[in-house]
């Protein structure tokens, strides 16, 4: 089995302009999660707010978030140019180039001042192949972040190869066939998954959160193999 770097520009799981519709047949509960996501921000964060959002991507959460929440400043990173390129259209088809902006790249190319009340990262964390790069990436976001400032994390979690996963995988297979996920794209996601995407466990999840300096991690989702966490800074 090939272990490859998935990117969104030179080798991409999904072709961009096909992501959000192959996200929402996929991924189990993606419409509902970005809910869970905006009303886990709404109920800690004041109306005004700044928030910065890693892995943008096609800007599906930068433009709910704005949104429905018309004082809210958001800033999304993604070192994809075509990603971006959706993100920028839908924010304009939204008429909110006001209050969201974006920049290619890393979150560690960001400023380092701790400006930001809450962070996003949605399905970015498990491309990432390595604990420490994963460590660096959280370390990242949290150095930007206010002190009691909110995160969000979303991404595929498990161990590959343990008989939970596999359980999981198996009911995920079964969930495509409710969601009339076609069996190409099913098999291509079954590849990207297995040679491009680097789960972690629940608890190897929390130690890094709490290495990187955040605290009171609560899950507050779970859509078969995608979990989202809660977590506050310090
Ligand atoms: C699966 S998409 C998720 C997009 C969006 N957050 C959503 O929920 O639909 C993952 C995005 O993360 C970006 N990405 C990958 N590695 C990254 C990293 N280390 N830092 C920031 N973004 C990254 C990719 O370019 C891609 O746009």
């Amino acid at each position: 089995m090939s272990q490859e770097i998935i990117d969104f520009d030179t080798n991409p799981p999904v072709v961009a302009d096909e992501y959000e519709q192959t996200a929402s047949l996929a991924l189990p509960g993606y419409e509902i999660m970005h809910t869970f996501v905006l009303a886990c921000l709404r109920s800690y964060l004041p109306e005004t707010a700044n928030l910065l959002v890693v892995g943008a991507g096609g800007g599906v959460e930068l433009v709910r978030l704005g949104q429905s929440n018309p004082q809210w400043q958001l800033l999304g990173v993604d070192p994809s140019a075509k990603m971006l390129a959706i993100a920028e259209q839908k924010i304009a088809q939204h008429q909110l180039s006001q209050r969201i902006k974006i920049i290619q790249g890393y979150v560690q190319d960001l400023p380092t001042d701790p400006v930001y009340d809450a962070a996003t990262s949605i399905l970015v964390m498990h491309f990432i192949p390595d604990e420490d790069s994963k460590l660096a990436f959280l370390k990242g976001i949290a150095q930007r972040l206010k002190t009691s400032a909110v995160f969000i994390l979303i991404d595929v979690y498990g161990t590959k190869g343990s008989p939970e996963l596999d359980t999981i995988i198996a009911t995920v297979h079964a969930y495509w066939q409710e969601t009339g996920f076609p069996v190409d794209k099913q098999k291509q996601f079954m590849e990207n998954f297995n040679n491009g995407v680097y789960p972690l466990s629940e608890g190897k999840i929390l130690e890094l959160l709490h290495q990187a300096g955040f605290s009171n991690v609560i899950r507050f989702y779970t859509g078969l193999w995608v979990g989202g966490w809660m977590a506050f800074k310090g």
